[in-house]
């Protein structure tokens, strides 16, 4: 099997508490449900494209306590590529994530085992980075490696730069072919404050004027906007469907990133606003569901051909 799309990042193990709100400082509430799920940004992005039916590996570290044996499983029933993923003398990352009666979440993540993930890594998995269309990285495991990856990966790589940070190297923007952050992601990183699709264009902006390439925004249920170096217009695609009930948002943009990277493998030819249309309808379809992964649709879910094909709509 030779994968397709190579993620290099984080795996991170969730502990989730139901709520009706969110708390506040000091607040003590009672939660009505728990329940553990396998997430970290990276493996959920893998997993989404892996559950449309996209040939996917992931290069990882996890720790040597039961939560990694748990991880390595899962990733194996996924269908993911693992031989780029070890075990550490650490704990497995874990992530607190509270979630509320509306959808939306807290998290706190102890990244443990993926903070050894390392430049070494990059480069004892040539093949893996040779034989891949796509890579996907993000924010939740050290900064070298991450940039390394984008620096030696020659086809389109993505970076999700999540979790956001205030001070960051420009070498994030230069090097990754697609950055991609939500409002409260692009609102930490350009020091603008993005609430709506206006303040998105001037986000994006921002970005290519630091050197970016090509700038993704997404905005949940207003949909995302994107801009490319070279190019005036930046493009608002807001949602298809209607999402009738959202139950939980958490790892939503983790379902657009990864199957933003099925349709760029599966599509080629597809326009950039159609790929990002897609890429909206499948995470619209995972906030209707608890958890991540688990949340995640099922290629035989979905008219994956439709969706693919159509014409988004957008301004
Ligand atoms: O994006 C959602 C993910 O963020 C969760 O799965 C949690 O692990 C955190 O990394
Ligand atoms: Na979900």
């Amino acid at each position: 099997m030779h994968p397709e799309i190579v993620v290099f990042g984080s795996a991170i193990v969730d502990f989730i508490s139901y709520v009706d709100r969110l708390p506040r400082s000091g607040e003590t509430l009672h939660g009505s449900k728990f329940a553990t799920g396998f997430g970290g940004k990276g493996a959920n992005q893998c997993v989404a494209a892996a559950k449309l039916g996209a040939k996917t590996a992931m290069v990882a570290k996890l720790g040597s306590d039961p939560w990694g044996q748990k991880y390595l499983e899962n990733l194996k029933n996924q269908g993911v590529e693992i031989s780029g993923v070890k075990v550490v003398e650490d704990t497995t990352g874990i992530a607190q994530i509270i979630v509320s009666e509306t959808g939306e979440n807290q998290i706190v993540i102890v990244a443990g085992a993926n903070n050894h993930l390392e430049e070494d890594d990059v480069d004892k998995n040539p093949g893996l980075f040779k034989s891949c269309k796509v890579l996907i990285t993000q924010l939740e495991t050290p900064l070298k490696g991450t940039i390394h990856a984008l620096k030696t990966f020659q086809g389109t790589s993505i970076l999700n730069a999540a979790p956001a940070l205030e001070n960051y190297s420009k070498e994030l923007l230069v090097y990754s072919k697609i950055f991609c952050v939500n409002e409260h992601e692009a609102t930490i990183m350009s020091g603008i404050e993005v609430k709506s699709p206006r303040d998105a264009k001037s986000a994006i902006k921002k970005f290519l004027t630091l050197g970016a390439n090509i700038v993704v925004i997404t905005l949940g249920e207003l949909g995302a906007v994107y801009g490319q170096k070279d190019s005036q217009e930046m493009v608002h695609i807001p949602v298809f469907r209607k999402v009738e009930k959202v139950v939980d948002t958490t790892g939503a943009g983790d379902a657009f990133i990864g199957s933003l990277a099925y349709f760029l493998v599966k599509s080629p030819e597809s326009s950039l606003t159609n790929l990002i249309g897609a890429a909206c309808e499948v995470a619209s379809h995972s906030v209707q569901k608890p958890g991540t992964q688990s949340s995640f649709p099922n290629a035989k879910d979905l008219n994956l051909d439709e969706i693919s094909r159509k014409d988004y709509p957008y301004h």
